[in-house]
């Protein structure tokens, strides 16, 4: 049995009905957030233009404010087509820890990032974190979230190999394709820098930071410059930018890049 295709704005105004119906139900349209399993308060701010279908699925996001801390999250809405009917059949907050899970490719199907997971070098540490890496027109966005570090300053680069042994020390030195100093490379390119050498990632009071850059010239694809199969190492200390690598001490964390 084949059904018509439902249009783009019927689709977004079941997403539209389905979060005032909520709102009407129970006063208020709530998620459970996965990461703390606190129920948080969101408002609609808009339903995007783009949806699209994957599997038997049917799908668009939508920014989405948090009623309590103003803080801009971006909801996934699944939608399915049961017995002639379309409904919302499963919501996901498409920004985990802010870091993006996958992009829309050429015909609007979701397309998985690659995500680095980060993981103590040492016993008895509970740092952990992604990093994810997405091509854009500008470069090679990174976005990174480190949790359980201590407060400050902490280098943080792409090294060589792809392999978290020995304490981190298996991944080698910094991605250095273009043998030169270390540097800064968002700053001052391959010429002047590792196209490892990403600086620092600052560490809040929580311990938990973020960082998110776009290096032009890094890719996913294979090559010079192609970063997949080597890893993400995270330090002890501040990348100081001195010679031969930023005098950042002893390795904390490290993630290898995966293919996807
Ligand atoms: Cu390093
Ligand atoms: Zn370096």
């Amino acid at each position: 049995m084949t059904y018509a295709e439902p249009a783009p704005d019927q689709l977004r105004q079941i997403i539209r009905d389905h979060i005032s119906n909520q709102e009407k139900m129970h006063g208020a349209f709530v998620v459970v957030d996965e990461r703390t399993g606190d129920l948080r308060r969101l408002e609609l701010v808009r339903v995007h233009e783009r949806v699209g279908k994957t599997g038997d699925y049917y799908y668009s996001c939508t920014d989405m404010k948090d009623v309590e801390t103003d803080e801009l999250l971006d909801l996934d809405f699944d939608i399915e087509e049961k017995a002639g009917q379309l409904k919302v059949a499963d919501i996901r907050i498409h920004k985990d820890d802010g870091i993006p899970r996958y992009i829309y490719g050429e015909n609007d199907q979701r397309v998985s990032l690659p995500v680095a997971q980060l993981v103590p070098t040492m016993g008895g540490s509970l740092i952990t974190g992604k990093v994810s890496f997405m091509e854009t027109d500008e470069g090679l966005k990174i976005n990174a979230v480190v949790l359980n570090a201590h407060p400050g300053k902490h280098g943080f680069h792409i090294h060589e190999k792809g392999d978290c042994s020995d304490q981190g020390n298996a991944a080698g030195g910094h991605f250095n394709p273009d043998a030169v100093p270390h540097g800064d490379v968002e700053k001052h390119g391959f010429q002047k820098a590792h196209a490892g050498d990403l600086g620092n990632i600052e560490i809040g009071s929580d311990g938990k930071g973020t960082l998110e850059k776009v290096i032009a010239g890094l890719t996913l694809e294979e090559g010079q410059y192609g970063v997949v199969g080597r890893s993400v190492i995270v330090h002890e200390k501040a990348d100081d930018f001195g010679q031969p690598t930023g005098n950042a001490g002893g390795r904390i964390a490290c993630g290898v890049i995966p293919s996807k």
